[in-house]
């Protein structure tokens, strides 16, 4: 674990530990469960976990409202708990980061209570205050489909303060030094415990200023950047993931010139490979690749097709959003702020063939890919129960009572087992998966295995191929020692392409085993089927 560029080349993971698996049948996921599955995720091949907030929370945003940033929520175990996890997931060569939840807190923490019931409170500074609800005007909303202004009043406070969430996520006021430094102490605290790192909440809106829409602010990257060089300086080799839900040429300030964050998620990127997979058409994703700005060499983008969210739609323009949503999401149960609150697998109809292609775009495009827990097995989702958790549902280890998540009663469950006749536990978990070599999650670990055998997917550089047929997106990475060429299908017609002249090497199948030697001259594919091939001198 000494390449301080690990993350270049990783697999992440993200676990909703709550939905994982119940080590004491109290019907939540926790901590010591999570720690029992580490030989799966083990087994899977990821190299580093993203636990979702783990902290003391009243649970009005599944964590992401902080009532402590110094301990663990009672439910998912304690400090000694974590502690335990952080030692055998290392043991494992398995890392951690965890959720940094700067932009605000719970209306619950203490440091809301004191600043709402006393004017003269340090705290009171701690928030955003104000007489009048009509400042900041151009800060759009962002739960659009509750929240109806980002001022909310408070009765014992006598003043409205900012909120760019759930009115139950007062934002903390960036322009009072001491809450600069309160953050730069948990990121210190949990550094302390041995994470790896961190994935950076909601990171565009830390601080405001009127006649801007408060996103992205110079202050904010000033912050960001001294919230690295504390983290560079005395841990070196644990990194900071950007979550900034923006445009590409918005997210690369972040990345600084090497001295802000190592990762962003590249937004954009995923709706487009959704698009692109619905069109049988590679022009959405071919566009989106081009307008990305090279990034720092230290730095590397992070590519996901779904997560705990609802499959945001907010960087596509309105007439492709009306799209998406009328093909991904016709049921208007399906739909959420501006997105679509489903799974991979439900999105892609269940159809083994487009998942296939959906994560082998992942695993080849530039960036490191994140997984989302339970996509391995192709999890279905429940679109009745509010919010996102239709895609929070718990983890489907086996077939027997609970899906294997918990011995609780199930009346006891934080929400129900997905019960369905596709994508029920009877018909997808972990164990008939695993005793099936011919199983989603047997490919997903293949695809994982064959990633890490060639460093060209995580450092290469990336080339469109050539080609005339829009419905193949054909790309090389390369790297001077590995050179691979990666073809996609994206329809459901069979393509037949050129392949590129490659004297003196042949084209090795790193699925398959097949070698097409050094006059191949073209490549047939079948509907939706990819091809990884690497060049071999002969
Ligand atoms: C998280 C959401 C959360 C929001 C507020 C995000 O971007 O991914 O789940 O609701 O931040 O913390």
């Amino acid at each position: 674990m000494q390449d301080s560029y690990w993350y270049k080349d990783a697999v992440f993971y993200e676990v909703y530990v709550r939905a994982f698996f119940d080590s004491n049948a109290d019907g939540h996921g926790d901590l010591p469960g999570l720690l029992q599955k580490l030989d799966y995720l083990q087994a899977l091949g990821v190299d580093c976990l993203w636990l979702m907030p783990v902290y003391p929370s009243p649970l009005k945003d599944d964590g992401y409202d902080i009532a402590s940033y110094y301990g663990i929520q009672p439910v998912f175990g304690s400090l000694d708990d974590f502690k335990e996890l952080v030692e055998a997931a290392h043991a494992r060569g398995i890392r951690i980061i965890m959720d940094l939840v700067l932009n605000h807190t719970s209306d619950q923490h203490p440091w809301f209570q004191l600043a709402r019931s006393d004017p003269n409170s340090p705290y009171r500074d701690y928030y955003v205050w104000s007489d009048s609800d009509q400042h900041y005007k151009d800060a759009r909303i962002i739960f659009l489909d509750t929240e109806k202004s980002n001022w909310t009043w408070d009765e014992v406070a006598g003043q409205y303060y900012w909120h760019r969430f759930y009115a139950s996520q007062p934002d903390l006021n960036y322009d009072n030094p001491a809450v600069q430094a309160e953050m730069i102490n948990v990121a210190k605290f949990w550094l302390d415990l041995g994470i790896d790192g961190f994935r950076a909440d909601a990171i565009p809106y830390l601080f405001e200023r009127e006649g801007t829409n408060c996103e992205n602010l110079p202050e904010t990257h000033a912050y960001l950047k001294q919230l690295r060089s504390y983290v560079e300086r005395h841990y070196p080799g644990r990194i900071l993931l950007c979550e900034a839900n923006q445009w590409p040429q918005d997210v690369r300030p972040y990345f600084g010139e090497g001295d802000e964050f190592h990762m962003g998620f590249h937004f954009p990127v995923m709706p487009r490979i959704f698009m692109s997979i619905h069109m049988g058409d590679r022009t959405p994703l071919a566009w989106i690749l081009e307008h990305t700005p090279e990034i720092p060499s230290s730095c590397q983008w992070c590519t996901f097709l779904r997560n705990h969210d609802e499959l945001t739609l907010e960087m596509v323009t309105e007439e492709e959003r009306q799209w998406m949503w009328q093909v991904y999401a016709p049921e208007p149960r399906m739909r959420l702020n501006l997105g679509i609150r489903r799974r991979l697998a439900p999105l892609l109809d269940y159809d083994r063939r487009r998942i296939e292609l959906a994560n082998s775009l992942l695993f080849t495009l530039p960036g490191s890919p994140i997984l989302y827990y339970g996509d391995e097995i192709g999890m279905g989702d429940n679109i009745w129960l509010t919010d996102r958790n239709g895609v929070r549902t718990p983890m489907q280890w086996n077939d027997g009572p609970n899906a294997g998540f918990s011995q609780a009663t199930p009346n006891l469950l934080y929400t129900p087992v997905i019960e369905d006749p596709i994508s029920g536990p009877e018909v997808v978990n972990v164990a008939r998966q695993q005793a099936d070599a011919g199983s989603l999650l047997n490919l997903i670990r293949r695809m994982i295995a064959l990633r890490k055998q060639h460093p060209a997917f995580g450092r290469g550089s990336f080339a469109w191929l050539q080609n005339d047929c829009e419905a193949v997106a054909a790309f090389q990475r390369a790297l001077p020692e590995d050179s691979l060429w990666c073809f996609h299908n994206l329809s459901a017609e069979a393509q037949s392409v050129p392949l590129p002249e490659h004297p003196g090497q042949a084209l090795y199948d790193l699925f398959t085993g097949r070698v097409l030697p050094p006059s191949a001259g073209q490549l047939d594919l079948e509907p939706y089927q990819y091809v990884w091939l690497c060049l071999q001198q002969v």
